[in-house]
């Protein structure tokens, strides 16, 4: 059985980093699933789907052609690694994310990450739904307010203009949103280690969490 580590939680958590930090020091493969509904939302907006249209979203998954290479995003040939990482798109994501039908038509293709040596997954629902038999599975929180200072932080380093008020209300209304959906609304697995990343640091998550791997 391919080894799988999932980290679960919501927005500004410190999810991305800490999969990076695990896949680099594994020699692992790294899914960032949310890329992937972010990617399905871009591709949504710009071609004018309706993102309340389940249906032609699920269809549309069905002729992207999405690549993850050299830490870059592609679809359909076209580098939208930074298009894809602005607020709008992260609440269209959390729009389009909240179909069944949606979630339902990029299983497999998440699963096909389940390759030797071992995956460590990024997301919302990889402990719950994805990868339910995962070895590991890591379920980050934190102060909603902490997170969105965060995100402000990262926002302004890439040169994008920011809110902090208006950021924290968006990840108010993203997590209300990703917590209450019908289909694998965000919680952690009942199997998974809880850790509040509020007052750490992502070098001290990082150890804490290798002290697991290790275990
Ligand atoms: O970067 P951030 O943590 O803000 O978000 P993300 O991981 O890029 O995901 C964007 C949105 O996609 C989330 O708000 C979720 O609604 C959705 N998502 C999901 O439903 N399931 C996943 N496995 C990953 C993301």
């Amino acid at each position: 059985m391919i080894p799988v580590i999932t980290i679960d939680g919501p927005s500004g958590t410190g999810k991305g980093s800490l999969m990076q930090l695990l896949a680099q020091r594994l020699g692992w493969h790294a899914l960032d699933s949310g890329a992937l509904y972010r990617a399905l939302a871009w591709a949504a907006l710009r071609r004018g789907v309706d993102l309340a249209d389940a249906p032609a979203l699920a269809e549309l998954t069905r002729d992207l052609l999405l690549a993850f290479r050299d830490g870059r995003v592609w679809l359909d040939g076209e580098d939208i690694s930074d298009a894809i990482r602005t607020e709008e798109v992260g609440m269209a994501a959390s729009r389009v994310a909240a179909h069944p039908q949606v979630r339902a038509a990029l299983l497999d293709w998440q699963r096909a990450w389940a390759r030797p040596p071992g995956l460590v997954a990024d997301g919302r629902d990889m402990g719950t739904v994805v990868f339910p038999e995962a070895q590991l599975k890591i379920f980050l929180d934190a102060d909603p307010k902490v997170r969105a200072e965060r995100r402000y932080r990262q926002l302004k380093e890439k040169g994008l203009s920011a809110s902090l008020r208006q950021l924290i209300l968006d990840i108010q209304a993203r997590d209300a949103r990703d917590r209450t959906r019908s289909s694998a609304p965000l919680c952690p697995a009942q199997d998974a280690i809880v850790i509040d990343s509020s007052q750490m640091s992502i070098p001290e998550v990082f150890e804490r969490v290798l002290a697991e791997v290790r275990r």
